[in-house]
Formats: C-alpha cells, sequence, structure tokens
C-alpha cells in the first residue's frame, strides 16, 4: 500500500527532499545536532534500513550508521550476502539527540513528539522509495513505522504493518549487541540478528 503523501512527494526527488531536510526545524533537535543526518543508498532499493537516530560520529560525517553500531550492521549484512549500496538506510529521527557530560556527548532517546515530527521525512522516503520491505532496528524505529509502541522482544523476527500499510520486519537495534556483557549471551543475539538479516535477503528483490 502507498502512503497517503506518495502523490505529494512524487513531484519531488529524494536529492530535493534530502536538500529540504538539511534546514529542517520541526522539532528543537537542529539546535544542537551539528546536521541532518538524511537516509542514503540506492533509490531503487527493495529494502529500507530505519535505525533510531544518528550517533556522534554519524552527526559529525553527516551519514547514518557509520559509527561503532554501524560497522557492526556492515559486517553482519556482509556475512549474510546483503550489499549495503543496494539497499536505503535511514533513522526514524534525523537529528542526534544528546547529553553533554563534560565534553562527551551521551546519545538520548528520542521522545514521541520527536518521533512524530520527524516521520514526515520517513514518509517522504518511504513514498518515493517504495521498499518491498522496511526493517524496523529497533523499538524507535518500530514505533515511527508502527504508530505505536512495539514490545521488539516479542515481535522480533515477525513482520508487522506499519500504520500505513508498509510491511515491516521488526528487530533489535544493533548497539543493542555490542552493550551485551555476557560473550555467550552477545554470541546468541548476534546469530539471531543473523537469522533476521536472512530473512530480510530471502525478502529482497
Ligand atoms: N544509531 C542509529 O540508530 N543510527 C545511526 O545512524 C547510528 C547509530
Amino acid at each position: 500500500m502507498v502512503s497517503d503523501v506518495a502523490t505529494e512527494v512524487r513531484l519531488a526527488t529524494l536529492d530535493e527532499i534530502r536538500e529540504e531536510a538539511e534546514s529542517c526545524t520541526r522539532c528543537d533537535l537542529y539546535r544542537h545536532a551539528t546536521q541532518t543526518v538524511f537516509g542514503e543508498g540506492s533509490n531503487e532499493a527493495s529494502v529500507m534500513f530505519v535505525a533510531e537516530q544518528p550517533g556522534d560520529r554519524e552527526d559529525i560525517e553527516g551519514r547514518p550508521f557509520v559509527g561503532p553500531a554501524g560497522r557492526l550492521f556492515d559486517a553482519i549484512l556482509e556475512e549474510v550476502g546483503i550489499e549495503r549500496k543496494k539497499t536505503y538506510v535511514t533513522n526514524a529521527v534525523k537529528h542526534f539527540k544528546f547529553q553533554l557530560r563534560g565534553k562527551r556527548r551521551i546519545h538520548s532517546k528520542p521522545n514521541a513528539g520527536e518521533i512524530s515530527a520527524c516521520r514526515w521525512w520517513l514518509d517522504q522516503e518511504l513514498a518515493l522509495i517504495q521498499p518491498a520491505v522496511t526493517v524496523a532496528l529497533g523499538a524507535t524505529a518500530a514505533r515511527a513505522l508502527v504508530g505505536k509502541p512495539v514490545p521488539i522482544m516479542k515481535f522480533r523476527g515477525a513482520t508487522m504493518q506499519s500504520d500505513k500499510g508498509w510491511p515491516v520486519l521488526v528487530t533489535v537495534h544493533p548497539s543493542y549487541l555490542l552493550r551485551i556483557p555476557d560473550p555467550m549471551d552477545r554470541h546468541a543475539e548476534r546469530r539471531r540478528f543473523v537469522e533476521d538479516m536472512r530473512k530480510v535477503k530471502a525478502l529482497m528483490k
């Protein structure tokens, strides 16, 4: 099913939308972030990965998933044979939200208002790319797409419907894998994530 913004956005291209997003003030997060981090990848992607929000590295480089979580994500995609450049990778929220602790910028979770304000851009990306499958990486992405909180551990690996009818495969965020202290548990969770990525690969055109 096509999002209800599709007719409107067909007039624009992804590059035009990306440029427009550079001056986004839909919520307050633009005030402290370095820049908007818009999605990137293939305009013809059959899979769109949606993560949470840019981290410190992404905020500096202006590209999604280039920090530690992104490197793990890249390694797992390679392991299952998905070429990242043939997919589209974006975030539910496109500005870095953080708290200053000394000189360090500590990631802070986006709230429902920020997720909802940024949904505008995600809808444009979905309508222009029309992916066969969208993958929600973690709770913020799932909430943004489904329109309500999703218990990730209950639904991981399952395909749900977004509130606008897009099929959404739900899984954990790669940073969750990085935070598991016990190596055995970490390994087991990584394996489950790899299985989810294999499901994604099977759904790709
Ligand atoms: N975490 C995310 O959710 N997205 C990024 O781009 C980087 C880290």
